[in-house]
């Protein structure tokens, strides 16, 4: 772990019904009273509000796990970055390897995303990784600079502030399988040195970089000793309050 604020984001995906979100949301609030670094919890759109509402005077974030780039209007079936700053968002997913691979999101509609939520004031961050066949055919690291180049492509080196990347192993999501924390590090190490290369070195070593993928109580320590492992973006856990809030005592 760097001297970077560690930040840890829970992403609850298409999960739990209104009565389970809000426990949800009141145990992560009575457990994070002064969290050792950055928290942000990503529920479905539906528990946003409530959610917001319950951790208002908590110092976990609410984030959005997507939003449309438009303004307010003619949008059937979208949520904008005004609907979601209104009821108490301040973090939003870009990205995810479930949006580009399950909903065929782009890495230009990704930039799109990640330039939109920027200029709303929003966190963002961008979610990165290779599928299982892109690593076996050595292609890691180009995956990765690649969704990153055009993932970032127009944003500001004083706009990085606001970015988070996370590197998601997509074989890793959901799997129980992880990547060794010297596999992660080596990625993390690129994706540090491709930031170098687009920004500056002061961004580079500035920004959070996240690994998700299956992260649990029992790996998390190991991977976040790593030096370029600033948190984690945590799935299946982060329904646990016991687990989420042992990953991010695993980040002090
Ligand atoms: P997981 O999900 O922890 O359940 O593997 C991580 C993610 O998709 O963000």
């Amino acid at each position: 772990m760097s001297t970077r604020r560690p930040f840890v984001g829970g992403n609850w995906k298409m999960n739990l019904d209104r009565a389970r979100a809000a426990e949800l949301a009141d145990a992560l609030a009575e457990r994070f009273t002064a969290p050792a670094g950055d928290v942000a919890v990503y529920p479905a759109f539906v528990h946003l509000a409530d959610v917001a509402d319950r951790l208002k005077a908590s110092p976990v974030k609410v984030g959005a796990q997507d939003f449309y780039v438009g303004q307010e209007g003619a949008f059937t079936g979208e949520v904008c970055l005004s609907q979601l700053a209104d009821v108490g968002v301040s973090h939003v997913l870009v990205g995810h390897s479930e949006r580009r691979h399950v909903l065929g999101e782009s890495d230009t509609l990704c930039n799109d995303k990640v330039l939109a939520g920027l200029d709303a004031g929003m966190h963002v961050t961008l979610c990165i990784g290779e599928t299982l066949e892109q690593r076996e055919s050595g292609k890691t690291d180009a995956v990765n600079t690649g969704q990153l180049g055009y993932g970032l492509a127009g944003v500001s080196a004083a706009q990085m502030a606001e970015v988070t990347v996370a590197y998601e192993p997509v074989w890793a999501i959901g799997t129980g399988k992880t990547a060794t924390p010297e596999d992660a590090q080596k990625a993390h190490n690129v994706i540090r040195q491709a930031i170098a290369f687009l920004f500056d070195q002061t961004v580079a070593d500035a920004v959070r970089i996240q690994y998700g993928g299956s992260m649990k109580p029992g790996n998390a320590g190991e991977l976040l000793a790593q030096p370029d492992i600033d948190g984690g973006l945590i799935g299946g856990a982060a329904l646990k309050p016991d687990d989420f809030a042992a990953i991010v005592s695993a980040t002090g």
